[in-house]
């Protein structure tokens, strides 16, 4: 079984009303969508503006309800369940946006932010939250004296650091990832990058990867969908995507990749900026 499967799910937004306040029109943003991921593997999302690709992931997490299809996570039929069972559902699916900036509550310090979660969803005491949410930290790379600090006093790769923390609080399977690095300096991209490569292997985790930029799909997505208008126009392997993709559409992508990245000896993208992941935290700008 796998751990996620999607199948015929569309979502249309009314775009426009008429004098009496009745749909005259819609947009098609999602459209007959289906797919599966296993446990442990990165899927990305790619197309360009307006493909659906966020929308889609927000169905996936059920924070948009399609019109039609079927969403099955661990067994579980995700449209079907009460609030209830969703809520708890919701902490093994977690999702990470582009800006960290409007994703974390300026009023919280980013100890709060990351023990949040364990406060709302578990009965850990005060002192078990706490330590908790230092582990993560450390682990994302952020240091102990972060721990009282709010998220104006932070850099952009350290709010999306802490964020991740964040959205492994609940030891989640899945992640949604809509376009994690896109908002950092080029300079931190990598960085936070192999982070979410590292933990993704050590942590077994899955990752529904929503990005426009191929050459960090390549780098980080063991396959690749392709949309368009709201429609899957092709998936596969991300080698078969990049070395032989059969949609013209995919060719047109693919050919924008700006500057290509050296490749390993087995022919990978690699990372530029080192492969040490949260190592490295101090090459950030410390405001
Ligand atoms: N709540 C909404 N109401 C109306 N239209 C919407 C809504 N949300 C999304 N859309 C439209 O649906 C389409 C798909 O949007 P979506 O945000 O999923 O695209 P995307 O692939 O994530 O694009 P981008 O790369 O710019 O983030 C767009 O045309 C968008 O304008
Ligand atoms: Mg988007």
């Amino acid at each position: 079984m796998s751990l996620l499967e999607v199948s015929g799910v569309s979502k249309s937004f009314v775009t426009g009303r008429d004098l009496l306040g009745r749909p005259a029109r819609r947009h098609h943003a999602v459209q007959d969508v289906g797919f599966s991921m296993e446990k442990g593997e990165c899927l990305a999302v790619v197309g360009e503006s307006g493909a659906g690709k966020s929308t889609l992931g927000r169905i996936v997490l059920r924070l948009i309800r399609p019109d039609t299809g079927r969403i099955t996570f661990d067994g579980v039929d995700v449209l079907a369940i009460g609030s209830r069972e969703m809520r708890r559902l919701r902490q093994r699916m977690q999702m990470i946006f582009q800006d960290p900036y409007s994703s974390l509550d300026p009023r919280m310090s980013v100890a709060e932010a990351v023990a949040e979660p364990l406060l709302v969803h578990t009965d850990l005491d005060r002192a078990t939250r706490s330590r908790r949410a230092a582990e993560l930290l450390d682990r994302v790379g952020i240091g102990r004296r972060y721990l009282g600090r709010y998220p104006a006093e932070l850099s952009g790769g350290q709010l999306q650091r802490v964020a991740i923390a964040r959205a492994l609080t609940l030891n989640p399977s899945l992640i949604v990832c809509d376009e994690p690095v896109a908002a950092l300096d080029v300079s931190v991209r990598a960085q936070v990058l192999n982070l979410l490569r590292d933990l993704q292997e050590e942590l077994g985790l899955s990752y529904l990867f929503v990005s426009h930029d191929l050459a960090l799909v390549e780098v980080i997505a063991d396959r690749v969908m392709v949309m368009a208008g709201g429609r899957v126009v092709e998936q596969g392997g991300v080698q078969q995507i990049f070395h032989s993709p059969t949609h013209e559409y995919t060719t047109r992508l693919l050919s924008a990749i700006p500057v290509p990245m050296p490749r390993d000896a087995t022919g990978r993208r690699m990372i530029l900026g080192g492969s040490g992941p949260s190592a490295h935290p101090k090459e950030e700008a410390t405001p």
